[in-house]
């Protein structure tokens, strides 16, 4: 098996985006451009991935190498000052690049191109030929067209470059490639800028190869998304919209029931068992699974959280677990209009309604808190019922304090529970309280003013105006 090396062109300005940012690190499905296309080499179990930057350079290698995982190819980072073209872009990593490898070239811009396609064009290649990924356009306008004889390229024509005769093929070079590494490097020192453009042409190494007598060979797809390109925020929109249909065919192909499959935004895993349903509107991020028969309801935005079977999310729900997660256990019912953030356990049957936010806090089986409250680096027992209003003060101004609330307490409205606090199990706490005194098991505390009445109580009334 010859190795792999991935080249990613990433130095384009992307003018057209009319944006501060690198074009390469706009977002598709939650992920920089380019970082779909680093994702991509790694499923290729390339040996390394060099990245050519320009312009945003820093910015764009401070993305990428800040998300680099193990496991995933060598990252490399090539400067290209200034930008001179697809092959000029190319020569700047011959120095990074061996000799005995494969290249594959891909551009920073095209997200979602898939392995198995790069695995034919690799096969194609096979080490010893020139092989290019090739697709037929209805209106090819501003691409390279593909010049053939039979089954072999004869050479690739830059738009501004062909005659007309050339302008009338339809079939065009989606600007990547699978080439041996010592014919490229041989190829990229012959390359000039003597061409409409004056840049220099990556696309004029088929005639070199050609003249060496190294065959050129196209595989030629039909699926247009996996060669498409980002120039503007439309076409940003509507490659998001494309693959996001994808992602929504897919899940319901395994029998997600998606309430509209348009109205439905992946951003990043979603694995999920039988019978789960998901109203539309619905946003998930990170790693996010559902369990059997999972309800989410619609206009939930789900980050990092795993969600067990029979779990309830109702309309307007905002999990985000970040780092630590959230869990939601079996049967438990969550929103509307709830908020759980990291850290957020909930075991099973627990009810969390609306208005009630969760941090850093585990709910055992059967608790509730049904109604504007705060719970936050809590412990809730089984059972528990935390009433309307109520707010664990976990914060003094410096230090994070826990509650611990033990089984079958009852917590009143509008209590402030400030930590570090224990209620023992079993206890009632009085609506209004403010406890700062650990409470006794099965009892009654109470901590508030006593209510007071004044008979006959005259109001002040207004004074007749002189
Ligand atoms: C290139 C191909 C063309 C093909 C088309 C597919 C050449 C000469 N032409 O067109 O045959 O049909 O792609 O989209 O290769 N880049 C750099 N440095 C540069 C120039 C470009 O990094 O100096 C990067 C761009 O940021 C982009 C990629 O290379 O990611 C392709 O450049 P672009 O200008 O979009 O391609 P074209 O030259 O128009
Ligand atoms: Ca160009």
């Amino acid at each position: 098996m010859t190795a792999i090396d991935v080249v990613i062109m990433a130095a384009g300005m992307g003018t057209r985006m009319k944006s501060r940012r690198p074009k390469v690190l706009h977002r598709l499905a939650g992920r920089p451009l380019v970082q779909h296309v680093v994702d991509t080499a790694a499923a290729l179990a390339a040996r390394s991935c060099v990245v050519i930057t320009g312009h945003g350079a820093e910015q764009v290698e401070a993305a990428l190498a800040a998300n680099a995982s193990a496991g995933a190819p060598a990252l490399q980072f090539v400067r290209q000052q200034p930008q001179l073209g697809t092959g000029h872009a190319v020569q700047q990593a011959v120095p990074v690049l061996p000799d005995d490898g494969i290249v594959v070239v891909l551009s920073g811009d095209v997200p979602l191109t898939q392995a198995d396609t790069l695995q034919a064009l690799i096969a194609l290649c096979a080490g010893q030929r020139l092989a290019l990924l090739t697709i037929d356009f209805a209106d090819p306008t501003g691409y390279g067209r593909i010049v053939r004889a039979g089954d072999r390229v004869q050479a690739i024509v830059e738009h501004k470059d062909a005659s007309e005769a050339q302008r009338a093929i339809r079939e065009v070079y989606s600007g990547i490639m699978a080439v041996p590494a010592r014919r490229l490097k041989a190829w990229l020192a012959r390359l000039d800028n003597r061409n409409a453009q004056g840049e220099y042409y990556l696309t004029d190494i088929v005639k070199f190869a050609v003249a060496d007598g190294v065959p050129v060979l196209a595989h030629q797809i039909a699926d247009a998304l996996q060669v498409a390109g980002v120039n503007s925020p439309l076409q940003l929109a509507e490659l998001e919209r494309a693959h996001q249909l994808r992602q929504a065919r897919r899940l319901m192909e395994q029998g997600v029931r998606l309430a509209d499959p348009a109205r439905f935004d992946l951003r990043g895993e979603l694995a999920c068992g039988q019978d789960v349903e998901i109203d539309v509107n619905c946003v998930f991020e990170g790693r996010v699974s559902l369990g059997e028969g999972v309800s989410i309801g619609a206009n939930c935005v789900i980050a990092n959280a795993s969600i067990a079977a029979g779990a309830v999310i109702h309309p307007f729900t905002h999990i985000d677990g970040e780092q630590l997660g959230v869990s939601v256990g079996e049967g438990a019912l969550v929103g509307p209009f709830a908020r759980l953030r990291p850290g957020a356990r909930l075991g099973a049957e627990v009810h969390i309604g609306n208005f009630v936010e969760v941090k850093n806090a585990t709910l055992a089986r059967g608790a509730k808190a049904n109604h504007l409250a705060y719970l936050g680096d809590a412990t809730v027992g089984e059972r528990v019922n935390y009433g309307a209003g109520s707010i664990t003060a976990n914060y003094d101004g410096a230090n994070k304090h826990r509650t611990v609330i033990e089984a079958d307490v009852h917590v009143g409205s509008n209590c402030v529970l400030v930590a570090p606090v224990t209620l023992g199990a079993g206890g009632t706490v009085g609506a209004g309280s403010t406890i700062t005194k650990d409470t006794p098991a099965g009892a009654l505390s109470v901590a508030r003013g006593k209510q007071l009445s004044i008979a006959n109580w005259q109001r002040p009334t207004k004074k007749a105006k002189a």
